[in-house]
C-alpha cells in the first residue's frame, strides 16, 4: 500500500507519526540568542495541533552567524538550558523536532525586522559579516572573505552546536544550506569567487557543508537523523548560478556523509518571476532530487490543503510536507487535515471534543 500524509516515516531510529513538518520560521524574539515562553506557546501549539515533525527556526552557531540581535542561538550553556523544556513540551504531545542550525555569513548584522532590517553599524551592535568571498550580498555592506582558518573553526562551530543541540534533547539536525546564508554562498558561483580549495570547481564550492556535515555526524549519535535545507536552485539564468542538477549532485555526495533528508527550497540571491510563484511551486525540485537519488525528500512552499499535501506523498513526489505560512495561520491544521481526509490521528485529550 502506497503511504500517504499520516503514513509514520523511520528516518533512522526516529519514527515520525506523520508526514506533516512545521517548517522554520524565524521570530526574532530571542535577545542573546535565548528562547523562552514566546517559542514554549508557538511551537508547542503545532505539537497540540498534530505536526509530525518540528523544526525549529534558523538557530545561530556563533553570535555573528546571526541575522539580527533577536536570533535564537545555540552556542553556549544557557541556551542549551532554554531549549529544554521546549524540546520537552513538544515530545510529549508525540511531535518530533529538530533544530534547524545555520550561519548567516553576509547575509547578517541586520536591525530587527520591526525597525527595518537596514544593516546594523558596528556602534549599533552590529558586526563586519563574512562571506565565501567579499561581495555585497545586501546592498548596504560589504562582507569580506573568511580565511581558511576562519572556515575551519566555523565547521567546530557547527559541530559543537550539534553536540549541544543532542545535549538540549533534540530528536534531530537540519543544516540551513539555502536561502543565501553562508552555505548557499558557498556552493553557488554567484557569490563564491574564491580560487582556493573553497571555490572554483564543484567540489571545491560544496567542500565547507561536506566537511561540516561529516564533522557533524561525528558530534551526534549514529541513530541521530540529519536534515539539509537546500536551495534547489538560484532562480538565475548567469552560467556560475546553481541549478537543480547541482542539488541533485550534492545530495548524491551528502548521502554519502550521512545526511538523511533533503528539503528543497530555491532562492536566496534574487527572486524567481512572480507569475510563477504558484502553488506547489518548488515541488518539482523536491521530486527531481528525490527521483535521481533516492533520498528522503521534503516539499516546501505555498502547500496549503490536506488534499494537496496527501497527494504529495501518495504520488510519490515527496515524502515529507513540509508547511510554514498555513501552520501560522492554523496551527491545527493537521488536526483538521485528518478529518478532511476521513484519516485517524492521536487528538490531545483536552481537546477531544472539538475534533
Ligand atoms: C516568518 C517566516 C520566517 C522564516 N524563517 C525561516 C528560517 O528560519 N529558516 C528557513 O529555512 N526558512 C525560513 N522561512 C521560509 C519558510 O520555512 C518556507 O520555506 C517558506 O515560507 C515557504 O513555505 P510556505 O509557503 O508554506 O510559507 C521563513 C518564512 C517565514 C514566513
Amino acid at each position: 500500500m502506497s503511504a500517504s500524509l499520516f503514513s509514520p516515516l523511520q528516518i533512522r531510529s526516529l519514527t515520525l507519526k506523520n508526514r506533516l513538518v512545521m517548517s522554520p520560521m524565524q521570530q526574532y524574539s530571542s535577545p542573546d540568542g535565548l528562547v523562552g515562553a514566546w517559542h514554549l506557546v508557538h511551537l508547542g501549539s503545532r505539537a497540540v495541533g498534530g505536526v509530525g515533525l518540528i523544526i525549529t527556526e534558523a538557530t545561530a552557531v556563533t553570535p555573528t552567524g546571526r541575522n539580527t540581535l533577536f536570533d535564537t542561538g545555540l552556542w553556549n550553556a544557557a541556551q542549551v538550558a532554554a531549549w529544554q523544556p521546549i524540546v520537552q513540551f513538544v515530545q510529549a504531545q508525540g511531535a518530533k523536532i529538530a533544530v534547524q542550525l545555520w550561519h548567516s555569513g553576509g547575509k547578517g548584522s541586520h536591525a530587527h525586522p520591526t525597525a527595518g532590517f537596514h544593516y546594523l553599524p558596528l556602534n549599533e551592535g552590529g558586526w563586519t559579516t563574512k562571506s565565501a568571498s567579499a561581495v555585497s550580498l545586501d546592498k548596504q555592506q560589504t562582507s569580506e572573505a573568511l580565511t581558511v582558518a576562519e572556515i575551519e573553526a566555523l565547521v567546530a562551530d557547527f559541530a559543537a552546536a550539534a553536540h549541544r543541540a543532542v545535549q538540549a534533547g533534540f530528536d534531530a539536525i537540519e543544516l540551513h544550506a539555502g536561502h543565501g546564508y553562508l552555505f548557499h554562498q558557498f556552493y553557488s558561483g554567484l557569490t563564491n569567487h574564491r580560487s582556493d580549495e573553497y571555490g572554483g570547481s564543484f567540489e571545491n564550492r560544496i567542500r565547507f557543508l561536506v566537511d561540516t556535515v561529516r564533522a557533524i555526524r561525528e558530534a551526534i549519535p549514529a541513530e541521530m537523523p540529519l536534515l539539509v535545507r537546500l536551495s534547489a536552485v538560484d532562480f538565475s539564468d548567469e552560467e556560475h548560478a546553481w541549478h537543480l542538477a547541482d542539488s541533485v549532485r550534492l545530495t548524491a555526495v551528502l548521502q554519502q556523509h550521512g545526511v538523511d533528508v533533503v528539503t528543497a527550497s530555491a532562492g536566496g540571491f534574487g527572486m524567481p518571476d512572480k507569475t510563477k510563484v504558484v502553488p506547489l511551486y518548488q515541488v518539482p525540485y523536491a521530486e527531481k532530487i528525490k527521483a535521481d537519488t533516492g533520498i528522503i525528500t521534503g516539499a516546501v512552499g505555498l502547500i496549503t490543503t490536506p488534499e494537496q499535501a496527501n497527494e504529495l506523498v501518495v504520488s510519490g513526489q515527496a515524502d515529507l510536507v513540509v508547511l510554514a505560512r498555513e501552520l501560522l495561520r492554523d496551527p491545527y491544521f493537521p488536526l483538521r487535515a485528518a478529518k478532511a481526509l476521513h484519516t485517524e490521528t492521536p487528538v490531545p485529550v483536552q481537546y477531544l471534543r472539538a475534533f
